[in-house]
């Protein structure tokens, strides 16, 4: 079977054109420029690219970027200062924690503190809330750039069975919430799933969001089905691999995403779009 790829850098870099319009047509009108603060704590390396690619996005597209880094000892209530005064700031829009954060804060505090509308991130009770009851304000990044890549092939999702392997609360589950409410028969995999491979078996759509090398086979694949990585495992070798063993799934599948150009670039546009989303939702 041939197989077609998906590519997220095409359809990120679309996005990101179309959000500059957007933005250019706001200053035109005298609104502002959307603005987003982006908060690290620690030395994380990858978390260090991330804030800086997700910066240069906000200048690509013409948004006004914040970025405050903080050393591993920062206490929680300094951060949670912090995210008061950038609720109370009205140049900025959105808010980002860059996750993981050090063991001695509570993660969920510091999500609970931030405005649910500067929630560009989609991890606020309130808006992971508003997604599982199908009235979704803003949508978690990778799951929102997911959904945008399946609509790139334009195969119609309702009554699709969906395998999602992961159930974090970045990804596997509000992928599965997202795909639920698309209408497709939804199963969501996790490290204590009994036989991964015989759900995956009858999967039209796979999302893997593992975090482990080639963990989906290509004989776990339904001829025909849609296969979208999340993962992205750097190999000793230094190389990027996805979740999926690329060569034998294509082989089976009919759409596939590659890792890298495939998942990742659309969480960054993502993140842009939700900036924006908040912006207006913040002028109305
Ligand atoms: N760490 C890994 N992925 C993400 C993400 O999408 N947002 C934030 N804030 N942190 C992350």
């Amino acid at each position: 079977m041939t197989h077609q790829i998906i590519n997220g850098k095409i359809i990120a870099a679309e996005l990101r054109a179309s959000i500059k319009k957007q933005t250019a047509e706001r200053l035109s009108q005298g609104l502002a420029k959307p603005g987003l603060a982006v908060i690290l704590v620690g030395e994380n390396p990858a978390s260090e690219v991330y804030v800086r690619n997700k910066c240069a996005a906000c200048e690509e597209v013409g948004f006004y970027s914040l970025s405050k880094s903080f050393s591993h000892g920062v206490t929680e209530q300094e951060l949670l200062e912090l995210i008061a005064d950038l609720n109370n700031n009205s140049a900025i829009n959105g808010i980002l924690v860059q996750l993981p954060l050090p063991e001695h804060i509570d993660e969920e505090k510091i999500i609970e503190a931030i405005d649910p509308l500067k929630d560009v991130d989609g991890f606020h009770p309130y808006n992971v809330g508003r997604l599982a009851l199908r009235m979704p304000v803003l949508r978690s990044c990778t799951p929102k750039g997911i959904m945008t890549l399946l609509k790139s092939t334009s195969i119609p999702l309702e009554g699709k069975e969906a395998v999602v392997i992961g159930a974090s609360n970045i990804v596997g589950r509000p992928i599965s919430f997202e795909l639920l409410m698309a209408r497709c028969t939804v199963t969501t995999c996790h490290s204590r799933t009994v036989n991964v491979k015989e759900h995956v078996q009858r999967a039209d759509i796979v999302v893997a969001a593992v975090g482990i090398p080639g963990f989906v086979k290509g004989d776990w694949i339904k001829p025909g089905a849609i296969v979208i990585d999340v993962g992205i495992n750097r190999l000793e070798s230094g190389k990027l691999a996805g979740d999926i063993d690329f060569d034998a799934v294509s082989e089976r599948a009919n759409w596939i995403t590659p890792v890298p150009g495939g998942v990742g670039p659309m969480t960054i546009a993502s993140l842009l779009e939700n900036t924006l989303q908040a912006a207006q939702l913040q002028s109305q």
